[in-house]
């Protein structure tokens, strides 16, 4: 009726989809979440769920992160953070494998369990088996009060603020930013992390919503590729390190709401296989900044142009090597290789989004999705 209608769009805030809205929403969600907990000129990071964990955290044996869907993304992230922040080795698994395998674990295992909802069956399912068999289960879940903060012994809300759009954005970037402060005080305080390290780190994390703020203004730029390539059958995504999961989070959100058919892929592995695909129909985008992994994304650019596919590339500010290879260029402020999905991921929202839109779907309420899946 009418009085729900005006309701939704005063909770649309201007935004013609809560999708829209939650994307732009992101410099103010991730600083939220880092409110009252990074204070980077004093060099603290205060994240209070970890207070009484910090020694079980510490000494973990081995991190286990389990999820489903964006949130398993955010947990790949982690992956990289954790290992080379802290030097503790990582699992990542999907909520519903791990569940059901019969998984080694032992008291010495620290349970991450990442949750927009809290309320995912398989992911409480999965905290619910490593209880029982002595874990540390943490949450990072969005949604306060729900089942998943109930289940853990511990954890750090996102505080993103509630999130509308079946496909999940904001609260992914707020994921991201809870587990980076994780990995962060972890490596201080296991001394894997120099203090000056440490303080570079901080100071340069608290630059992200800003940064985000500037990536933000692409908008214009992302949708005139969108407009180019949304009649695409297929789509390819390629990154390689902390850019392999946010290839993975851009082909999911291209699939969920545009219902085209997308790829994530580590770019090395694609000469394993997806290199076959490639012919001019074929969009294929890189996450191609100036990081350690950028020599070798660069090659694998070449090899996509050799074989005529179309390149759609997000690079850092000023590049021109990418610029001469790619079809096009979405160009992203540069920051600290370990926090460039935060950025990089906004982009890829705003082309989903706008492709989406192109199509007519119903951008916030895709097909056969439901917000939360609380069976299994
Ligand atoms: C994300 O865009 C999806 N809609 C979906 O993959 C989601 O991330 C997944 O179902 C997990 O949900 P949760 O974070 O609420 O547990």
């Amino acid at each position: 009726n009418q009085l729900e209608m005006e309701l939704e769009a005063i909770e649309k805030g201007g935004y013609e989809h809560f999708m829209l809205k939650e994307i732009n929403e992101q410099p103010r969600s991730i600083a939220d979440c880092m409110r009252g907990r990074l204070d980077a000129k004093n060099g603290r990071l205060v994240l209070g769920g970890l207070r009484d964990y910090m020694n079980k955290f510490q000494n973990a044996d081995r991190i286990i992160i389990t999820a489903c869907g964006t949130s398993w993304h955010a947990g790949l992230v982690a992956e990289y953070l954790f290992e080379e922040f802290a030097r503790i080795p990582v699992e990542v698994e999907y909520a519903s494998e791990f569940r059901y395998r019969n998984p080694v674990i032992s008291e010495k295992d620290f349970v991450i369990a990442i949750s927009q909802s809290g309320e995912t069956a398989d992911t409480l399912a999965a905290i619910e088996l490593a209880k029982s068999k002595g874990a540390t289960i943490f949450g990072v879940c969005n949604v306060v009060g729900s089942s998943i903060p109930r289940a853990t012994h511990a954890g750090s809300y996102t505080h993103a603020g509630p999130e509308i759009g079946v496909a999940s954005t904001k609260a992914f970037t707020a994921q991201i930013s809870v587990l980076t402060m994780m990995a962060l005080k972890l490596g201080y305080q296991r001394g894997t992390l120099s203090e000056t390290r440490y303080m570079h780190l901080l100071n340069e994390l608290a630059t992200i919503p800003s940064k985000v703020e500037r990536a933000l203004k692409l908008d214009s730029k992302v949708k005139a590729i969108a407009a180019e390539y949304k009649d695409s059958r297929n789509f390819l995504y390629l990154g390689r390190g902390y850019n392999f999961p946010v290839a993975l989070e851009g082909a999911l959100k291209l699939k969920e709401i545009s219902y085209i058919h997308a790829e994530g892929y580590p770019a090395a592995e694609m000469k394993h296989g997806p290199i076959a695909l490639i012919d001019q129909e074929m969009p294929v985008v890189f996450i191609a900044t100036k990081d350690s992994s950028y020599e070798k994304v660069v090659s694998n650019i070449q090899e996509v142009k050799a074989r005529k596919g179309k390149i759609i590339a997000v690079v850092t500010e000023g590049d021109t090597t990418v610029r001469g290879l790619a079809d096009h260029v979405i160009e992203i402020p540069e920051t600290e290789e370990a926090f460039v999905p935060l950025i990089a991921v906004v982009p890829l929202q705003q082309l989903s989004y706008h492709i989406a839109v192109m199509r007519g779907c119903n951008v916030d309420q895709p097909r056969n999705l439901a917000k939360s899946v609380t069976v299994e």
